[in-house]
């Protein structure tokens, strides 16, 4: 196994343990030069190409639809699900301040208006806020699986069912976590995945729709094709979002490696978690038994002093950093748009407050005892 990134050296010439890495091996580099070999670079139909169908196999095999449909990013999942739910001008759609701002810009993209609710500790969207911010205008929510730790699903379902509206599960950062015994994505509406540079598996860029609806999942098909079904013949409004064969050869074999990755992130958040669950003023808060973090980012909430301890461990080698330093409401764009007003202080307060520690599963045995000590020393200063 290679690491992806060429090594880096912290402020003080040390080895740097990046936040993440994509992990590559051999067989990603014959499945890309075989793709290359066969001049068989992409399939423009409504099936996609033969690596993309195996890729799609695999991912619907592991989280339990009867579809999984690869679409060219995470972003262009969530797109994809607005436009084939037919969502636009006069709609609303509900998504959590504190999130990526894909979550956010897609609805724009469709003419839609978001509507920012509030989050709970766990990060993750807040049920309550989600009912209280639905109106006649909602047509979805679209709760985040934030740092890989599975939203309040059912609760959002059922807010979604009384109002028979959809929910569009960004889960662009949980692949392989689980949920009251089910795998993020396994549902009848939308299930939405990235396949970035440095998420649970990558593609390079890459993302896949899982849904159990077959009506939905036709449409998903026709959208990320330019609504063509059976050659020109376009059906409904459409994009190019097809998956290139070779990211789709590496998803493929990535697909195989998840459970393998998982584990390892799961080794390494142990480790943190015994050296940082009994510190004052460092708190974990992403811990409920009914639901299993893929720990895609280990992110501690600090109650002062975030950004000297982030810069303390950088200077040591150790790639800390933070998502999201700005609810997206918050954003010049969302500012301009008018949304900055809105109180929402719990996403305010994370934002100010959070920190991730690397996990991966590039991080070695000794490296992630170095990142717990490091940890500790920064936070006493
Ligand atoms: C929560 C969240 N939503 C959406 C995305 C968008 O995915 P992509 O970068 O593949 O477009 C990402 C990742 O970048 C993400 O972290």
């Amino acid at each position: 196994m290679t690491r992806g990134a060429p090594s880096q050296r912290g402020d003080h010439g040390m080895k740097f343990i990046p936040i993440n890495i994509p992990l590559l091996g051999k067989e990603e580099k014959e499945a890309v030069m075989a793709v290359l070999d066969s001049g068989l670079l992409t399939n423009a139909t409504y099936e996609g190409g033969r690596f993309v169908k195996e890729f799609e196999g695999k991912l619907k095999a592991r989280v339990g639809t009867r579809h999984a449909i690869a679409v060219n990013s995470g972003t262009a999942a969530l797109h994809t699900s607005l436009v084939a739910y037919e969502i636009g001008p006069g709609d609303e759609v509900i998504v959590p301040a504190f999130t990526f701002e894909a979550t956010a810009n897609v609805v724009l993209a469709c003419g839609a208006k978001p509507v920012f609710a509030d989050i709970k500790d766990d990060y993750n969207i807040d049920p309550e806020d989600v009912r209280r911010k639905v109106s006649k205008k909602t047509k979805a929510i679209i709760p985040v699986d934030v740092y890989g730790y599975p939203a309040d699903l059912d609760e959002i379902r059922e807010t979604a069912d009384q109002h028979s509206i959809r929910v569009i599960e960004d889960a662009a950062e949980s692949l392989g976590a689980e949920y009251r015994g089910r795998p993020t994505g396994k549902t009848d509406h939308s299930g939405c995945f990235s396949l970035y540079a440095t998420k649970v598996i990558t593609s390079g860029e890459g993302g896949a729709i899982t849904s159990d609806d077959d009506e939905f999942a036709d449409r998903v098909r026709l959208v990320r094709n330019h609504g063509m079904q059976a050659g020109y013949d376009t059906r409904v409004l459409g994009f190019n979002y097809r998956m290139p064969e070779m990211a789709a050869a590496v998803a493929s074999i990535q697909m195989d490696r998840l459970d393998g990755y998982i584990e390892a992130r799961r080794r390494n958040s142990r480790v943190l978690t015994e050296t940082i669950s009994p510190m004052k003023g460092a708190a974990l808060r992403q811990v409920s038994s009914d639901r299993r973090h893929v720990w895609y980012l280990y992110t501690v909430f600090l109650a002062e002093k975030r950004d000297e301890v982030m810069k303390r461990l950088r200077a040591r080698g150790v790639g800390a950093a933070v998502y999201w330093e700005t609810p997206v409401n918050r954003m010049p764009l969302y500012k301009r748009l008018g949304y900055a007003e809105k109180t929402l202080p719990s996403a305010v307060s994370a934002a100010g407050h959070v920190l991730s520690l690397p996990v991966h599963p590039g991080v070695t045995e000794p490296e992630i005892e170095f990142v717990a000590e490091e940890f500790v020393k920064a936070v006493k200063g």
